[in-house]
């Protein structure tokens, strides 16, 4: 497990960006994992520029998105598909065909969670870039979430529905369930690029860091992952910096 201080959003983001720019170009059929929140649309943002510039080409590259919240049409601009056009793909040259984000209005959603299986399964995920909640969540897998979950039927905790709420007219609007990757899947990813920003997630980016490996803190799993790389601002290593601890830093 690597963690790599960084100095504010933007040079997370760049970081962030400049790994999967490496990656896109020397593997040109590879397969990103990907997460929407406020997390990564810089580095999104960052992609974006590099592909004006440089013509990064994502012609080959399939991707697959972490979640995407249950009784949300993919036309709404609160679902994850909608995030995911506005921040990159409409951007960039990656094929509809290639782009794989869970259909949270689906008419049979266990259905649907067993074909996004089938899917990471013929196609696994080369690098993850993952968020973390303010209660450590990985995904949409909440405090208590198995190590072994697959794609399944999440009921968001109240802390995730409230952090989220800035995303919608009013609390009430927050889906209750999504469909997302378990952990499981998560781990599956040979690479897996964490990002972590502000001081809410301090808390979370400690106990991930330095806290029991539980169930209860889904984020802690991941420090059983063999390529993981943790990018954190200040703010969100704050705790760990309290404890004098600047090992793995770079
Ligand atoms: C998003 C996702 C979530 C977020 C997490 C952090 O696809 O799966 O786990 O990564 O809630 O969200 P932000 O980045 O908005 O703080």
């Amino acid at each position: 497990m690597k963690l790599i201080r960084v100095n504010n959003y933007q040079e997370m983001s760049r970081m962030g960006a400049k790994e999967i720019i490496k990656f896109v170009n020397k593997n040109p059929q590879g397969v990103l994992g990907l997460a929407t929140g406020s997390s990564p649309i810089g580095l999104y943002k960052e992609l974006v520029s590099d592909y004006q510039q440089n013509s990064t080409n994502y012609a080959e590259i399939t991707s697959f998105n972490l979640d995407e919240y249950v009784g949300i049409d993919k036309n709404n601009p609160q679902s994850y598909y909608y995030f995911m056009m506005q921040h990159l793909f409409q951007h960039i040259n990656i094929k509809e065909n290639n782009i794989n984000i869970p259909n949270g209005s689906a008419k049979d959603l266990k259905e649907e969670c067993e074909s996004y299986e089938d899917k990471l399964r013929f196609c696994p995920i080369d690098i993850q870039i993952l968020g973390i909640g303010a209660n450590g969540h990985i995904g949409f897998n909440e405090p208590g979430t198995s190590v072994n979950s697959r794609v399944h039927i999440a009921e968001l905790d109240k802390k995730t529905r409230i952090d989220n709420a800035r995303f919608f007219y009013s609390l009430e609007e927050v889906p209750t369930y999504a469909i997302t990757m378990g952990i499981k899947n998560i781990m599956e990813a040979k690479k897996i690029i964490l990002l972590a920003y502000g001081e809410e997630k301090a808390q979370a980016v400690y106990s991930m860091l330095k806290g029991d490996v539980t169930e209860k803190m889904p984020a802690s799993i991941l420090r059983k992952h063999p390529n993981i790389t943790i990018i954190a601002d200040h703010k969100a290593t704050v705790l760990l910096d309290a404890l004098g601890d600047q090992e793995a830093s770079v």
